[in-house]
């Protein structure tokens, strides 16, 4: 069986391409997943995608992830957008499931504003990627398949 990757990104997301372009690029979200996706089937692996400006939609996204049915995934890529920053109910969730998360974004929130420098969710994940851009979301893949033995 192949690996399932979930890419869930969250808050203002859907605005790649629009949103503050010096930063996260003239990419749009669908340009970003088409490559991710290319990306993950070219080292044997599946990928859903889940975007949501709801944080209450993430938290079941991840839930979902490690239960049985339709939303299930063997690793997550989580790109909470600003909720990386603040959201208890997120890392609650990802502390909650036996699914392995990568936290993962676009910009360098360490070279960026004060309040980027805090993640609610990086203690409870395997790792963390920052500041590559769309290759950010290709490393998460890479770092997930890895650790799944794929
Ligand atoms: C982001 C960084 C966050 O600080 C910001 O709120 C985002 C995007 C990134 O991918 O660089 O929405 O997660």
């Amino acid at each position: 069986m192949a690996i399932t990757i979930l890419v869930v990104n969250g808050p203002n997301l859907n605005l790649l391409g629009v949103r503050e372009t010096d930063i996260y690029g003239e990419g749009t979200l669908d340009e970003l997943m088409a490559g991710v996706s290319a990306h993950a089937e070219s080292r044997g692996a599946v990928v859903r995608h889940v975007q949501s400006n709801v944080e209450g939609d993430l938290v079941e996204a991840i839930q979902a992830a490690a239960a049985g049915g339709d939303g299930a995934a063997d690793g997550v890529v989580l790109n909470a957008g600003a909720l990386t920053h603040y959201s208890i109910a997120l890392r609650d969730a990802i502390a909650a499931v036996d699914v392995p998360v990568v936290e993962t974004h676009l910009s360098n929130v360490y070279a960026r504003e004060d309040f980027r420098h805090t993640s609610a969710v990086a203690a409870v994940c395997v790792g963390v990627i920052t500041g590559f851009g769309a290759t950010s979301y290709r490393l998460a893949v890479d770092a997930l398949i890895d650790l799944l033995g794929g």
